[in-house]
């Protein structure tokens, strides 16, 4: 998908759009939610799997994925870790500091291909800032697609993102979620399962005629967790994962994003496995 200015929330696919921090909320130590909305009041026009580029005057840009559904409107949500620079910097920020916004950027979840699905989706980490879009617009559209199944992987209870989207999806009849922490210590209070998220596939029901799996997560996760649906029957026109590299323009143009002939920023971030599975680093 090609973007276009009509696309973008500035006239520029270079100029930021003002955008102001409704609220922040921790959502572990090293992670914030921010809420945000569009300084000129327009809905950011974003897909589940879209990205924006975030700036802040003197401390520099950094692409990071929309955590919130568009059928959530009047705002939309970003969960980001403290990397660096420049998520160092917004972490600092409050409610009413206003930063900038290119985008939405790159190709989102090939929703048309997903619905009428039963939906197997992975995430490990921070993949489930994304994978959250979604999972909400999963939520909010519920005839579109069939059965949802919701894997969620974590370092340790502390690193547990969305811990409260989590146990709403627990308790939701329209999901199946389960999630796992690699491990816990003396102190952790915690009831789910400990091990990597890859356990969670073997004892699964999956019709590999019906079902299509999304992966969000660090590359280590995907080659576990790819070999785990290989054997279920899960083909790669079947598999869709969503990829992260440095990037710079965010545009197509710079070449920072390159997995050889592809661009993550515009071809991507998703694709479907076949389409990279024989690309060199692409995994
Ligand atoms: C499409 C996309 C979506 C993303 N979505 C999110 C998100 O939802 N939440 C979130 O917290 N982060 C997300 N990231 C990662 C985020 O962009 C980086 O953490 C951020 O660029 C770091 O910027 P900084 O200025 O804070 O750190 P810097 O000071 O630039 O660097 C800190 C460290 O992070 C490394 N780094 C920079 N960019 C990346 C990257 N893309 N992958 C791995 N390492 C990197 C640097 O090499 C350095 O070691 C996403 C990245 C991409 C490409
Ligand atoms: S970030 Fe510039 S081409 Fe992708």
């Amino acid at each position: 998908m090609k973007q276009s200015p009509k696309h973008l929330a500035s006239a520029s696919l270079y100029r930021p759009a003002d955008c102001e921090i409704i609220a922040v909320c921790d959502l572990t130590p090293h992670e914030k939610l921010f809420r945000l909305r569009l300084a000129d009041g327009k809905p950011l026009g974003h897909l589940p799997g879209h990205f924006v580029q975030v700036s802040l005057l003197g401390w520099g840009e950094a692409p990071i994925s929309v955590a919130s559904s568009p059928t959530r409107s009047g705002y939309f949500e970003m969960g980001v870790r403290r990397a660096g620079t420049l998520t160092g910097a917004l972490h600092e920020m409050k409610a009413g500091d206003v930063i900038g916004i290119r985008g939405p950027f790159g190709k989102p979840f090939d929703l048309p291909r997903l619905r009428g699905k039963d939906l197997l989706l992975v995430s490990g980490g921070c993949g489930l800032a994304p994978m959250r879009s979604l999972i909400q617009y999963c939520e909010d559209q519920p005839r579109e697609f069939g059965s949802i199944t919701i894997l969620y992987g974590a370092k340790s209870p502390a690193d547990t993102l969305f811990k409260d989207d989590l146990a709403a999806w627990e308790a939701s009849a329209r999901f199946t979620c389960s999630r796992t922490v690699d491990r816990i210590t003396g102190g952790d209070c915690y009831s789910g399962g400990v091990g990597l998220v890859t356990a969670l596939i073997p004892p699964l029901e999956i019709d590999p005629g019906r079902t299509v799996a999304v992966l969000v997560g660090p590359p280590v996760m995907y080659r576990a967790v790819v070999e785990e649906l290989r054997k279920k029957g899960l083909g790669t026109d079947r598999i869709v994962v969503s990829l992260e590299r440095q990037m710079r323009c965010g545009v197509g143009k710079c070449g920072h994003c390159a997995i050889e002939h592809l661009y993550c920023c515009q071809d991507g971030p998703v694709f479907w496995l076949n389409e990279i599975e024989n690309l060199k680093g692409a995994l």
